[in-house]
């Protein structure tokens, strides 16, 4: 097994010795912990361990539509926790952001819903918001729209401080029509995804098998790789396109179908953006981003 100083260089050789490659990203909530988000299954620090407080039957209940109209209580709760605007982008971020400015970015494949992709100014045409997304709200019961400046003014989004956060303060955004629920356009379990995740991704796959003499790369950073359809993408990468990982533990398709080009980073992903922006001599124009 490679050391992670050296699968780093791994990955930083395959792009130098193949200027024409670029990389499709695949995130998930693990490259937001830096920026103060929970992810949702690490022991202890995962959302999914400290939901305890909202009294849920079971902790994904909190993305369940049935369950939310029943009592939305702590979905709500927790959007007003999770709520964007009150985190700066990772370095990790920032790293994609210098894969698009240096055009070796394809796409963005996320699961996150913490719009941190748009913060860090990567053009909107390469990111899919797999799980959706807060920039819209809709009814659960008739599905027309609800104003976002007036979901937020209903929460009390703005007037949410870090020290009343899990505050019961706030009143229910419902619909002007009929009364349903409203609830911002984030995926929930049972609910399909966004067209423009399958779309784009059987573009890409047509693309890999086009310019497979490019020797494009998939990276793949930040997930525990459980949740389906995205957690399969990993799989339907072809075989001949190299896949790379950077996480605190080995997951999905790496750990179950290990390939043997595949690049292994074990650790922090804002210490291997760091390493490897620092072998692609991309270090300075990183600090300079992350300074803001
Ligand atoms: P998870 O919490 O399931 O997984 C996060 C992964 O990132 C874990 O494998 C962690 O070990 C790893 N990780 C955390 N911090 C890291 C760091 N600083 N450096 C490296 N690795 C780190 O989050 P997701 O896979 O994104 O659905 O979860 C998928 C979906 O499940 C989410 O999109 C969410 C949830 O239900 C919705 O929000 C609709
Ligand atoms: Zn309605």
């Amino acid at each position: 097994r490679m050391g992670k100083s050296s699968a780093i260089k791994k990955v930083a050789e395959h792009l130098k010795n193949h200027p024409e490659a670029k990389v499709i990203f695949m995130v998930g909530a693990g490259i937001s912990t830096s920026c103060g988000i929970p992810d949702f299954r690490s022991p202890k620090t995962g959302l999914y361990h400290n939901l305890a407080k909202l009294n849920l039957p079971f902790a994904e209940a909190v993305f369940d539509v049935d369950y939310f109209d029943k009592n939305p209580q702590p979905f709500y709760t927790l959007a007003r926790e999770l709520y964007p605007g009150n985190f700066k982008p990772s370095k990790f971020h920032y790293l994609m952001k210098l894969f698009e400015n240096n055009k070796r970015l394809q796409r963005i494949y996320t699961q996150n819903i913490d719009t941190l992709e748009h913060q860090a100014l990567i053009s909107g045409s390469y990111v899919i918001e797999a799980h959706g997304s807060f920039s819209k709200n809709h009814c659960i019961k008739c599905s027309k729209e609800y104003p976002l400046e007036k979901f937020k003014s209903k929460l009390k989004i703005d007037e949410t401080h870090s020290e009343d956060s899990g505050s019961t303060d706030f009143d229910y955004a419902r619909c002007d029509d009929c009364g349903g629920l409203v609830k911002p356009a984030i995926v929930f379990f049972g609910e399909g995804l966004p067209s423009r995740f399958f779309d784009t991704w059987e573009e890409d796959q047509e693309w890999f098998l086009k310019e497979k003499e490019k020797n494009h790369l998939v990276l793949i950073a930040g997930t525990s790789l459980t949740v389906y359809p995205f957690a399969s993408l990993p799989e339907e990468v072809p075989p001949e396109v190299r896949r790379a990982l950077i996480n605190q533990e080995l997951v999905g398709d790496f750990k179950a179908f290990p390939r043997e080009e595949d690049i292994i980073i074990h650790g922090d992903v804002d210490d291997a953006a760091q390493k490897l922006a620092a072998e692609l001599g991309w270090l300075t124009d990183l600090e300079l981003l992350a300074a803001g």
